[in-house]
């Protein structure tokens, strides 16, 4: 290394939505890449800067900053629709307005509509028992990837191959959705023309993003790694099968940036002060009560890509010391304290009892997960609106009770604390950046 190695990851260490978009942006200010290396148009990360509402699905939360180059890795699943439309919509705005604003892996697979029929077919099928996927096709198109009949950008970006590719693909796909799932067959001519025009509008972004980000850390340039979803809905370790289809944590940064492991120098993990999570599965903490509605309500939780209803409950240690061992997280950024506000007494889970026993890890088995009771102590909270505070010591002793005795259970520091959806709503207790 000819220069320090400056670079931060930002990953969601509970089910999603943990504000990573919010604190992304936030860092952006002193990154020079901002790369997405996993996930699709499933993630959708909210900024809010002077009050102005930002959803971003794919392109790096890096956007609302000049000086930010905006990377999406090789792991990336990229509709190209989508993407085209989020470019464009930015554009309008004066965004990513230099040509080299945008980078698109050559090795990123795209998503292609027999995905997204796939995934909407089976969820239909599968009934009670579906997973609540996003419906954008993620899990058929990385299905493909490991199958090794995914195409790429770079395939994209070869008119013959592609048709080829498409071609052969689309047989296949179409004879699968008649057999299996009982759908009719989707047109090739007009899948090949639509997406033939997304083809010339992306491909000036192209290019071997892995080699641009290598160079950039050894020119200790510095480099913002931004998750999408979050540990517990990662496919090795998270809440299999009610789970996504990438490794969501730090470890998919090596593979989905294509950078070497030991260039990701600081791992910041995001959660919330309580927890959320959108889709089916195990939520032990979840609470079908009042409290539960007031968190949603206080909270906003209402999925940033679907509009579902996000699913609330109290703050899980075992979830989260979980996610800090598994991605070595070296501090957290906890956000919405402030939607904790105004309830008279708040939980925390601290263990679980499985069968009368207690335990202190997650079981493997999803039946079993589902059985699982929480076990709780409980915290004093405080009535006075913290939104917007200026420093640490302007919160009220309770709310800094709670930060303490979380960091006291997870053994890591709160490196920021978020206290409403604005940039400005933040306190940087220490600077990723500066470690
Ligand atoms: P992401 O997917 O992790 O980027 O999170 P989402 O954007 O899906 O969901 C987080 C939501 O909480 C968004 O609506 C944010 O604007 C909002 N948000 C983020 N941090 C805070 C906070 O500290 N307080 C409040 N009240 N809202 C926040
Ligand atoms: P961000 O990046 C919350 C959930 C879906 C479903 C499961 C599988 O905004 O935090 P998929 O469409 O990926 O096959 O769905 O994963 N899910 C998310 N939940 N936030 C996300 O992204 C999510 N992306 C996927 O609800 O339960
Ligand atoms: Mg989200």
């Amino acid at each position: 290394m000819s220069a320090p190695l400056s670079s931060v990851a930002v990953v969601g260490l509970q089910w999603g939505d943990e504000g990573k978009g919010k604190i992304v942006d936030l860092l952006s200010a002193r990154a020079d890449l901002v790369v997405r290396f996993q996930g699709g148009n499933n993630a959708g990360h909210t900024l809010v800067v002077e009050g102005e509402q930002t959803v971003l699905h794919l392109i790096p939360s890096g956007a609302l900053h000049a000086r930010s180059v905006c990377v999406i890795g090789g792991g990336v699943v990229v509709d190209p629709g989508v993407l085209v439309e989020e470019y464009e919509g930015l554009r309008k705005r004066g965004l990513l307005s230099d040509p080299g604003a945008l980078r698109i892996s050559q090795e990123a697979h795209l998503i292609l509509p027999y995905h997204k029929a796939i995934d909407l077919a089976r969820e239909h099928a599968r009934g009670k028992g579906k997973i609540g996927t996003t419906g954008r096709g993620i899990g058929p198109a990385y299905e493909d990837k490991f199958a090794r009949i995914g195409i790429r950008m770079a395939d994209l970006c070869d008119p013959g191959v592609f048709a080829a590719k498409l071609r052969e693909n689309l047989e296949e796909k179409n004879a699968y959705l008649a057999a299996m799932l009982d759908q009719g067959g989707l047109d090739y001519r007009s899948m090949l023309d639509e997406l033939s025009g997304y083809a010339s509008k992306l491909a000036p972004f192209v290019c071997d993003t892995s080699a641009l980000l290598d160079h950039a850390l050894r020119d200790g340039k510095r480099v913002l790694f931004e998750g999408a979803q979050g540990m517990m809905l990662d496919v090795d370790h998270g809440s299999y099968p009610f789970v996504t289809s990438s490794n969501t944590g730090a470890a998919g940064i090596a593979a989905g940036a294509g950078v070497a492991p030991k260039l990701v120098k600081t791992v910041v993990g995001i959660s919330k002060a309580y927890t959320t999570r959108v889709g089916s599965g195990p939520f032990p903490t979840e609470l079908d009560d009042d409290t539960g509605e007031h968190l949603r309500r206080a909270g906003g939780e209402f999925g940033a890509t679907t509009g579902r209803p996000r699913r609330c409950g109290w703050f899980d240690a075992v979830v989260l010391s979980k996610a800090v061992r598994l991605n070595g997280v070296d501090s957290i950024a906890l956000t919405k304290l402030d939607v904790l506000t105004a309830l008279p007494s708040i939980q925390i889970c601290t263990g679980y009892k499985l069968d009368g026993y207690s335990i202190d890890a997650i079981p493997a088995q999803v039946a079993d997960y589902e059985r699982v009771e929480p076990v709780y102590e409980q915290w004093p909270g405080w009535e006075e609106d913290i939104s917007g505070v200026g420093s640490l010591d302007e919160l009220p002793e309770r709310a800094r009770n709670y930060i303490c005795r979380l960091e006291e259970l997870l053994g890591v520091p709160v490196g920021i604390v978020s206290t409403g959806p604005g940039r400005d709503q933040t306190l940087i207790l220490s600077d990723p950046f500066a470690g």
